[in-house]
């Protein structure tokens, strides 16, 4: 395995960051979750740019350019067999799991950014794991655990920080519930979203979804069902929902990078509509599978 250490590739065994690393001592830091079908790179630039508006928001400056991005990442992916091989047409490379983390970097104990002189840049590719075929068959069970999704006003969901505690708290609570993932509230009680994944859901053919003021990522997954609804007429909803709203669903599901759309069927002890995935989520997982070609670069 290729790794990108600040300004070049290395062996994994050769990737190594310092125990003085401010990502290290103090979650301080941002990082982004992309993934490649066959080699090509889904939603790169609104990646790039939520990397770039995650680290501006915590005065992180990223030490390279935007423009710098696709090259490497591309470089990411043929280093470590990734990405399509012109000496071998008929290779369709396995889709790839693509993490980008930077740091603050180096420096003495301290939380003053200004102790770091370099920030750490670490990039690494690695063959997707994909979510087991039977939970998108089947539907998952979600949680709605203790745990509160982070003030906006304390640490903002919208900044994809390295600071995952919140969201480590809320899965524990949720394999302790027995559910494939947690769901959070924000301080007012409204539905927030899962650890690592937007929230969708159905309400009489309107398909409903936590604003971004409710404390949340503005996840890429969730702009791209967004925008495919709307081509499609399907009526949409952003608000702040009660987790009642919720649970007299009619449908309900998750998105993200790593696993598109995946159906719910279970709230804690609640059935979610037929308990089945609904007609609304096939159709948005087919659509979303037929305009994937253009989403990619
Ligand atoms: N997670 N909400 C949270 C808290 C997330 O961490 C993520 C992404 C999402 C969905 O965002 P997107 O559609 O852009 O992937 C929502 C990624 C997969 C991760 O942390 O690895």
């Amino acid at each position: 395995m290729w790794i990108y250490l600040n300004d070049r590739f290395v062996p994994r065994e050769e990737a190594k960051v310092s125990v003085f690393d401010h990502g290290f001592l103090y979650g301080d830091g941002v990082y982004e979750t992309l993934r490649a079908y066959a080699g090509r790179l889904f939603m790169l630039s609104r990646h790039i740019a939520r990397l770039y508006r995650s680290a501006h928001r915590i005065g992180l400056q990223i030490p390279l350019s935007e423009h710098d991005w696709p090259a490497l990442l591309d470089e990411s992916l043929v280093r470590n067999g990734l990405a399509k091989d012109p000496n071998r047409p008929d290779h369709d490379p396995q889709d790839a799991y693509i993490r980008i983390t930077v740091s603050r970097g180096e420096g003495d104990i301290g939380l003053d950014p200004s102790l770091c002189p370099r920030p750490t840049l670490v990039i690494f590719a690695k063959p997707l794991t994909p979510f087991p075929p039977h939970l998108y068959e089947r539907g998952v069970r979600l949680s709605i655990v203790p745990v509160r999704r982070n003030l906006a006003t304390a640490l903002p969901p919208s900044v994809k920080s390295l600071n995952f505690l919140n969201n480590i708290l809320a899965k524990q609570e949720a394999t302790k519930a027995g559910a494939f993932d947690g769901l959070m509230l924000n301080a007012e009680g409204a539905l927030a979203e899962c650890t690592a994944s937007n929230l969708f859901f159905v309400r009489q053919g309107c398909l409903c979804t936590p604003a971004l003021a409710c404390g949340i990522l503005d996840g890429i997954t969730r702009e791209v069902v967004m925008s495919l609804g709307r081509e499609q007429g399907i009526p949409l909803d952003e608000g702040a929902y009660k987790p009642e709203s919720l649970l007299e669903a009619d449908e309900c599901f998750l998105t993200n990078t790593t696993m598109e759309i995946m159906p719910v069927s279970e709230v804690d002890e609640t059935r979610i509509g037929t308990g089945r995935p609904g007609p609304l989520t096939r159709r948005l997982q087919s659509l979303f599978r037929h305009n994937l070609p253009r989403l990619l670069s």
